[in-house]
């Protein structure tokens, strides 16, 4: 005689078993997944990289990623005195370890910002960045600049692609913000982003100068070539933008760096 399935031991059996195996079903799949996720996030951090020093089309494969950034030196640089250093100076067994989100958390490999410092609202700076440099027949062609800094309601991240000679932009845009979608979100725009190739960061005098101008650029003015329009309706995060610039791009962030660059003490890259 068969007993009846509609005990409390028996539902509990059940649903203990029901646990058991999705769980397991979620931690297998967590754990199989992992190294694909590892994979596109870095996939994802190429094609950013390439798409600043403009080295790529709209939608690229994967394939086309991975071969142009064959063409791509990553390089570990001491902010500090502008120079080339091993990653195991900062830690790392490689270059490609080297996490500098990681850098800027740890209190040995990075510095606490007073309010006055900290234009770009970072509150630490790591003493070590990873660059990336494109080489061509006469020397370094792009230099590839990781920035970052809060705007509105998010630190904005992005890279900052310039030529060679280490002023001129050739690409600039950001791959990780929480700012509103049609307000600080803009900076995503292509035609915002379309405005940034040809611009320069510093005037003649070396002083950073790259600027957001609100109500737009006029042609004419002795200032457009270090100028942008500014994000409309986003005067906040358009604020952000530039004070990150201007903090990546001067003497605590990498002017000393572009400066041994071009005068050929920075190291053999
Ligand atoms: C819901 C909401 C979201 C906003 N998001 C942004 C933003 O992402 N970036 C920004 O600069 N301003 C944002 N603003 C607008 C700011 O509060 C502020 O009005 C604006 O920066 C001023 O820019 P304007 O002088 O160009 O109008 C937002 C406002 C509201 C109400």
């Amino acid at each position: 005689m068969s007993k009846s399935n509609d005990t409390i031991q028996k539902t509990i059996i059940v649903a203990l078993a029901l646990c058991i195996v999705c769980s397991i079903f979620v931690a297998g799949s967590a754990v199989l997944l992992k190294p694909v996720q590892v994979s596109n996030r870095m996939l994802n951090m190429k094609e950013n990289i390439l798409r600043a020093g403009g080295m790529i089309g709209v939608h690229p494969s994967k394939k086309e990623v991975e071969e142009a950034f064959t063409a791509v030196v990553p390089r570990i640089v001491n902010l500090e005195t502008g120079q080339f250093v091993e990653p195991s100076e900062a830690g790392y067994s490689s270059v490609d370890a080297f996490d500098q989100k990681r850098v800027s958390q740890n209190p040995n490999l990075s510095k606490v910002l007073s309010s006055s410092e900290d234009m770009a609202g970072i509150k630490r700076r790591e003493r070590f960045a990873k660059v990336y440099l494109v080489k061509g027949d006469d020397g370094i062609e792009k230099i590839i600049l990781p920035v970052r800094g809060y705007g509105l309601w998010s630190t904005l991240y992005g890279f900052m692609a310039l030529k060679g000679d280490g002023n001129t932009v050739l690409g600039f845009g950001f791959y990780e913000h929480a700012e509103t979608p049609g307000l600080g979100g803009e900076v995503d725009n292509p035609n915002w982003k379309a405005l940034w190739p040809g611009k320069e960061i510093y005037d003649d005098s070396g002083n950073v100068a790259v600027a957001l101008v609100k109500g737009g650029v006029q042609p004419e003015s002795p200032t457009a070539r270090y100028s942008v329009d500014s994000l409309a309706g986003a005067t906040l995060t358009s604020r952000g933008v530039q004070n990150l610039l201007h903090y990546w791009m001067g003497q605590e962030g990498y002017k000393t760096f572009l400066n041994k660059l071009k005068s050929g003490e920075a190291g053999n890259v």
